[in-house]
């Protein structure tokens, strides 16, 4: 079972096992890095249109977080050299910016992370690329849904399973497979930290949640089975039946009374259609 530890500005950070408890001087830090993350999804939204390459998408990224200030999380992370993941249709996850354009009719997920001080912002939205069928539609909005469905039930008193208890029960009623091979993930000064947060579980069960913990909750939800495998680029996750997959992600942090989303858009545009 995972201890949990208060940290503060003076804390000496590191991966130790222990949940992170922050203090005020952490969410000062996790709502710049979180608002960044999200306005450069926000500039995204006029470029993500049938023709475009995914690397040009990454290259838009990638300016505007050193113009703001920002470092890109990913670049250079883990052999990684891009700064963010773009995943088209059936690729579940970490798909690699490249010269392929996006056609009418993809859905596709821009995930990224930036650094504002020390501090990790990390989330992820569906973009529909000219006219999508319905049933893509379908699978985006309701992949929306888990995720905030899930933010619903972070806030102190509650337990991590209550979370993903959420998300699995909303993708099951639309007999959704909910990605098992990837989790959301605690996060602050350490990009990837604990807890490991699983998109399904029993309510009650996993830590509990406490003022000061910081995550990510990012559901990845197929229409068809659950199982995925990863590509000889090591990094490429796709799904086994082919069948198409969506994603989104919100970084937050537990309050007294409920959760704080560092990642919201302050344009509004969290979630399609964004015009
Ligand atoms: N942003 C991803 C996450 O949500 C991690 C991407 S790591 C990369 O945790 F190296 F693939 F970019
Ligand atoms: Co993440
Ligand atoms: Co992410």
């Amino acid at each position: 079972m995972n201890k949990y530890q208060k940290v503060d500005a003076g804390s000496v950070i590191t991966r130790d096992g222990t949940i992170k408890l922050h203090g005020p001087d952490g969410f000062e830090g996790m709502r710049k890095a979180g608002r960044l993350a999200a306005e450069v999804l926000d500039g995204l939204v006029p470029h993500v249109v049938p023709g475009v390459t995914t690397s040009d998408i990454d290259d838009i990224v990638r300016v505007h977080m050193l113009r703001e200030g920002g470092i890109p999380a990913t670049l250079g992370y883990r052999g990684f050299t891009h700064s963010c993941c773009t995943s088209i249709n059936h690729v579940i996850c970490h798909g690699i910016p490249s010269d392929k354009k996006l056609k009418s009719g993809d859905i596709v997920n821009i995930d990224v992370t930036v650094i504002v001080d020390g501090w990790h912002g990390d989330t992820s939205r569906m973009f529909l690329v000219g006219d999508v069928p319905i049933k893509a539609r379908r699978l985006v909005d309701i992949t929306y849904e888990c995720l905030m469905l899930g933010i619903e039930q972070a806030k102190p008193g509650n337990y991590l399973g209550d979370i993903g208890h959420a998300i699995q029960t909303h993708a099951q009623q639309h007999r959704y497979g909910i990605v098992r091979d990837f989790c959301g993930h605690g996060l602050g000064q350490i990009f990837h930290d604990e807890p490991e947060v699983v998109h399904l579980g029993v309510p009650g069960t996993g830590p509990e949640l406490k003022p000061g913990m910081f995550f990510t909750i990012e559901p990845m939800i197929n229409i068809g089975k659950a199982a995925g495998k990863i590509l000889n680029d090591g990094w490429t996750a796709v799904t086994r039946d082919k069948s198409l997959s969506a994603q989104f992600e919100h970084s937050i942090g537990i309050t007294e009374t409920g959760c704080e989303i560092f990642t919201k858009s302050p344009a509004g545009l969290d979630n399609p259609p964004y015009s």
